[in-house]
């Protein structure tokens, strides 16, 4: 029997693939979110990730929209059944300076990044409050911590996650919940591969570990914060940058 059911939203990208992977190896029962243009990459990603022993299911929905989330959940909870860890990692960027960000861009990120927390987290805290047990871990980003050159949208929407987890693990705690946000710094999946070569060189250089991170080591630490032994941090927020920012 499985531990507990996870979703991961944005399951089947970068660093989702490698959350659901670690939870699965874990013994829980994981959920892949991911939007309905990306049906056929996920079947082929769930057909990949069966064969290979993960314990994984998909389900589509558009996080950006509180209908949608509703759908999905209550589709989940037909299907495989209550939500006990939801990993909040679904996100975009649409970097470009301030000066010159149209309306979309801004509201494109913060609606996929922060509003999709509120979407989704509230399908399911109301399962995890009748158990007495629940994981909330969102995934945030360093440029949510120091801020980011043409980065307004996603660093406001990054630093509005946290101040989500604070708020919501206050009033949690009593619960058997948790509530803590991840904020990984530069890690090597697409998003960050997209950046212009020469910005990202000069990024790396400024990472005293000397290399981007693996979304596998993101992955772990989500996997420790789900874990029964992580029952004391809550309203955390856990920086796995290789030494970029120090706060
Ligand atoms: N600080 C100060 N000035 C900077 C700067 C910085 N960090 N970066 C660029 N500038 C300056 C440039 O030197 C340039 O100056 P001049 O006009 O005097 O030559 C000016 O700003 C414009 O820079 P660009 O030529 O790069 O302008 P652009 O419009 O082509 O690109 C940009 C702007 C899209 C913001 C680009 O600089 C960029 O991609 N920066 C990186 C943004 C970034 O780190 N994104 C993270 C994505 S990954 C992610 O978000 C995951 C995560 O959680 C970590």
């Amino acid at each position: 029997m499985s531990k507990h059911i996870a979703l991961v939203t944005g399951g089947i990208g970068g660093i989702g693939t490698s959350i659901c992977r670690e939870l699965s190896k874990a013994g829980n029962t994981v959920v892949a979110n991911h939007l309905a243009f990306e049906a056929e990459k996920a079947q082929v990603w769930l057909a990949a990730e069966r064969a290979a022993g993960y314990d994984v299911h998909l389900a589509e929905g558009d996080v950006s929209d509180f209908e949608s989330c509703t759908a999905m959940a209550a589709k989940i909870q037909a299907e495989v059944g209550s939500v006990d860890i939801l990993v909040n990692n679904a996100g975009i960027t649409k970097d470009g300076m301030f000066k010159k960000m149209p309306l979309e861009n801004w509201m494109a990120v913060l609606n996929i990044n922060l509003n999709s927390v509120f979407n989704v987290t509230r399908q399911v805290v109301d399962g995890m409050l009748e158990k007495g047990w629940g994981r909330v871990i969102n995934i945030s980003s360093i440029n949510g911590q120091k801020g980011q050159f043409g980065q307004t949208n996603y660093s406001a929407a990054k630093a509005g996650m946290h101040g989500f987890t604070k708020a919501l693990a206050q009033e949690t705690a009593a619960k058997g919940i948790t509530v803590n946000t991840i904020s990984p710094g530069y890690i090597g999946t697409e998003m960050v591969m997209a950046i212009k070569e020469e910005v990202r060189n000069q990024i790396v250089a400024g990472i005293p570990v000397g290399r981007l991170g693996k979304p596998e080591e993101i992955a772990k630490l989500v996997n420790y914060l789900a874990s029964d032994d992580a029952a004391f941090i809550t309203g955390a927020n856990i920086a796995i940058n290789g030494g970029q920012h120090m706060c």
